[in-house]
């Protein structure tokens, strides 16, 4: 009999608690209508560790669980299917936990000691070049099948991937191309990163290595039609520190952060570095070319939930992410110096704490307007749960925010346009709700322009989705074998 996870571990219960169960709904019970012109399917994707973990546990090593709605005729079905990892295979035989999930290899049971696996498949999915990707930025993607969600085996752009990859990549909505990057590509701890392309296809068309300041967690990046910006922040990475039984991650805001700017349609000799002070970003909105600069919009925090080489973990008030823009002067127009320095600006643009930012992906890397949000909760609020859904309008810098409840915890916002030429922000806000009075979700459609009027319909689940990281719509127009 498999063990109860541990009701205490605010990971591990609530909205957080793992479900153990594989299913199919063959049309949601919905509450209103659901659009009839939505083909498509909503993939969320998140941390279900399997088994009770065996030792400490941290949710971005836990079993990947997915979680597909799919819309047809003002229908929805339901599937979710765990990702058939090596780790979940290995597990599944054994009827209990094998794998660390804290970042201690102690914490493995010895049969599995030091075996390299494909990962846990647990944070982003998305749509690219006729195949589903389930993603973890330690390892490569895993290929999805789109409708019964089968496992179909790790991809690696026909064995041109060397190892790892970002679990936000950038889709070129004009080109159709995907770059990524992989940070600590193959276990480089010594700040590299690798940057690919590939092309509307999946066929890699480009990878190359940059030299970043610092061996730091990226998680996420930002492309224009010109260029690649990583921002550097200065939560640092070191496995010599670990081995001398230090922080193996640690908050270093001494070292400041870094804008990395690369051409896009150059040699990566081209990147530029600009110092900017201190901050932490996990997740970029938007970033877009105007006027000879360069626009990045992110949510930023001043500090992470890490403390620093001397212990002292940065106070609450510093966690709160804020929508933030850097205004920065392109590369060529100025050295990376002081000077340019000068000229990167920053300025926060809501006072609402926000994180999980998402656009009407047809403008990514270009000017856009609409931003969307989970808000009200978060890192620094003493709430774990996002409590609400956002629309910011960068026009009239105004937040929207529709609260579903005092005992409902949201997703992600995903935006899906209501036709392909629809103008930018008009089409539909999909987010999962968690109602604890009720413990169970239900997937929640908004009218994106007008998403603190609440729903249009919510589709009702009897069971829990536990509170995941990311996901993605894939229209059924995309996707050749569905029309
Ligand atoms: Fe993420």
């Amino acid at each position: 009999m498999a063990t109860p996870f541990p009701s205490d571990h605010p990971y591990l219960s609530k909205g957080f608690e793992p479900i153990r169960l594989e299913c199919d709904y063959a049309d949601l019970a919905i509450e209103g209508e659901a659009p009839k012109e939505l083909r498509g399917s909503l993939y969320r994707i998140g941390p279900n560790p399997q088994f009770a973990p065996r030792g400490p546990y941290n949710p971005l090593l836990g079993d990947g669980m997915i979680h597909a709605f799919h819309f047809r005729g003002g229908r929805i079905s339901y599937r979710n299917r765990w990702v058939r990892t090596q780790q979940w295979h290995r597990e599944r035989a054994a009827g209990r936990a094998l794998f660390a999930t804290s970042a201690s290899p102690r914490d493995a049971d010895p049969q599995v000691a030091g075996l390299e696996t494909d990962g846990v498949a647990n944070t982003h999915l998305v749509w690219h070049g006729g195949r589903l990707l389930a993603l973890e930025e330690g390892h490569g993607p895993i290929e999805i099948e789109p409708v019964s969600l089968d496992t179909l085996g790790t991809w690696t752009f026909a064995g041109a991937l060397a190892a790892n990859m970002t679990a936000h990549p950038k889709i070129d909505p004009e080109s159709g191309e995907m770059i990524f990057f992989a940070n600590f590509p193959g276990r480089d701890f010594s700040g590299a990163i690798e940057l690919y392309a590939a092309d509307r296809e999946g066929r890699l068309t480009r990878r190359e290595r940059i030299q970043g300041p610092l061996p730091s967690v990226v998680h996420d990046f930002a492309i224009t039609p010109n260029f690649v910006i990583f921002l550097i922040c200065p939560l640092t990475v070191s496995l010599e520190r670990a081995r001398l039984g230090r922080p193996a991650v640690a908050w270093e805001p001494e070292k400041q952060s870094h804008l990395g700017i690369v051409r896009r349609h150059g040699r990566t000799e081209s990147v530029q570095w600009l110092e900017l002070p201190p901050c932490m970003v996990w997740h970029i909105m938007n970033a877009f070319e105007n006027g000879g600069a360069i626009y990045l919009d992110v949510c930023a925090q001043d500090a992470p939930a890490f403390a620093t080489l001397e212990g002292v973990t940065p106070d609450a008030a510093r966690l709160r992410q804020y929508l933030t823009r850097w205004r920065i002067e392109p590369p060529g127009r100025r050295k990376a110096t002081a000077d340019a320095l000068s000229h990167a600006v920053t300025e926060r643009l809501s006072d609402v704490v926000c994180e999980y930012p998402r656009i009407d992906e047809r403008y990514c890397g270009r000017p856009y307007r609409y931003g969307y949000v989970a808000c009200c909760g978060g890192p620094g609020t003493g709430d774990l749960f996002h409590r609400a859904i956002g629309r910011f309008d960068h026009a009239t810098r105004r937040m929207e925010v529709y609260r579903p409840g005092r005992h409902c915890a949201v997703s992600e916002p995903v935006f899906v346009p209501r036709c392909a030429d629809s103008e930018e922000g008009d089409g539909y806000l999909l987010a999962v709700v968690y109602d604890e009075s009720r413990n169970a979700s239900c997937l929640g459609v908004f009218d994106a322009r007008r998403p603190e009027q609440g729903p249009l319909c919510r589709a009702l689940l009897d069971h829990r989705v536990p509170m995941g990281f990311h996901g993605s719509w894939r229209s059924d127009a995309d996707d050749p074998t569905m029309v």
